[in-house]
């Protein structure tokens, strides 16, 4: 895919620069002080530079790599970069920061299904692997994994700088922004925990027609105890969404694999808050996984979740369990993002540990973005990566043989 040829000049002057990574205390202050000029002048640049990096790491993508809706989805990125360049240059009034809103609406517009069409087109790459190929296939999931991860955060970073934008925008017009979950505000965790545990309870009655329990605790310093108020700056979704893929996965291994079982093992929520790091802790005895499984459970062509009783999709009350097998990948994503992490841990055949690491300070919420250099395109052009290590999994050796 190449870019318009009437913009390459400014492409090529915009690709120079690396993204400029924010705090969530720099996005705070700025709704204080900021004025709608310097908003302005600040995305109409950082956003194309941010959209040009991952275009240009998509295009080192090899070819076979990209399916027609991933096409799709650079297409989009392409409309949108044509988009903004001419605010680059334009003069800074009324008029053109209106303008630039607008195209910020239309942008988020355009992009609201991407995640829809990621999951379908890794599932059409997922298909197309040569399965009698195991190195082949390991590579390719190695580059795809690696791309989507850097994919996915500078998609999360594009939106929160637009969302920011017309957030500021609205306010400095006393109006309210309908979308300011999507930045960042002060939460209050232990309450959007509660929300979220309740609402996969909800669903898991719809669709198992079973209930998991949650005991929701929090660490007072001292002891387990009920929680009180822990706030923290935040994302309200991307916490929400964190917290949602880790309850489902929980809830749904602790009915599948106790189905024999009158009661159901409880959920075991714990949340603490550090001086660096808020911690939600998800202790689950949905049988847990062996450490290859638990390998693969971050990956985004993994899934256990295909063989779901179909009917059950088709029931408009009932929301399905699984979706693309992404939940963990892009819990990652999303916590990573800003200097935080998801780390899962299991005991086969009693049960999973898994840990939202957040960081409490909002000077050390930054943003962690990714940053295309030859090196990048280097890792996605070397054919036959050669393997690092052996396992007497692939050198089948007799020992009583000549
Ligand atoms: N707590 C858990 N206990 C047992 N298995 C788990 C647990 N969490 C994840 N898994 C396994 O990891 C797989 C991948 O999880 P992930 O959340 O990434 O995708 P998914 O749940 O299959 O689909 P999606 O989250 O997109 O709806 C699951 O299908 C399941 O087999
Ligand atoms: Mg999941």
């Amino acid at each position: 895919m190449i870019l318009r040829r009437f913009n390459s000049t400014l492409i090529k002057e915009l690709s120079q620069y690396k993204p400029r990574p924010l705090s969530a205390a720099e996005y705070i202050q700025f709704e204080k002080t900021g004025s709608i000029a310097e908003s302005f002048k600040f995305c109409r640049h950082e956003l194309p530079i941010r959209l040009i990096n991952i275009l240009e790491e998509s295009n080192a993508l090899p070819i076979s790599f990209v399916p027609e809706k991933i096409q799709e989805i650079k297409d989009k990125y392409n409309a949108t970069l044509e988009g903004l360049l001419p605010f680059i240059n334009a003069e800074i009034n009324d008029e053109n920061i209106e303008k630039f809103d607008l195209e910020i609406n239309r942008i988020i517009h355009r992009h609201r299904y991407v995640i829809e069409k990621l999951g379908i087109g890794i599932a059409e790459f997922r298909d197309n692997l040569n399965l009698n190929n195991p190195k082949e296939v390991t590579q390719a999931e190695e580059k795809i994994h690696y791309f989507l991860d850097r994919f996915l955060i500078n998609r999360t970073a594009a939106k929160l700088l637009c969302h920011q934008h017309l957030q500021h925008s609205a306010a400095l017009q006393n109006k309210p922004y309908r979308q300011s979950t999507r930045c960042f505000q002060t939460l209050e965790i232990n309450d959007i925990v509660a929300t979220v545990a309740k609402r996969v309870q909800d669903e898991c009655d719809a669709y198992f027609k079973r209930r998991v329990e949650v005991e929701l605790l929090c660490w007072d310093g001292e002891a387990e105890a009920e929680c009180e108020k822990i706030e923290m700056v935040y994302i309200q979704v991307h916490l929400e969404d964190i917290v949602y893929n880790i309850i489902k996965n929980a809830m749904r291994a602790t009915i599948q694999h106790n189905q024999n079982q009158e009661t159901l093992p409880s959920l075991k929520v714990l949340i603490s808050k550090g001086p660096n790091n808020v911690t939600i802790k998800v202790s689950d005895r949905g049988g847990g996984g062996s450490v290859e499984e638990q390998q693969r459970w971050g990956g985004y062509l993994y899934s256990t979740g295909v063989d779901e009783p179909a009917a059950n999709l088709n029931n408009p009350i009932t929301v399905p369990m699984v979706g693309y097998g992404f939940g963990i990948p892009m819990s990652k994503v999303l916590a990573r993002y800003l200097g935080g992490d998801v780390v899962i841990r299991s005991m086969e055949s009693y049960g999973t540990d898994a840990f939202i690491h957040l960081q409490t300070d909002p000077n050390k919420l930054f943003e962690v973005l990714p940053v295309y250099t030859s090196k990048t395109e280097s890792f996605y052009k070397t054919k036959n990566m050669v393997n690092e290590w052996v396992t007497g999994k692939e050198q089948k050796i007799s020992f009583t043989s000549k």
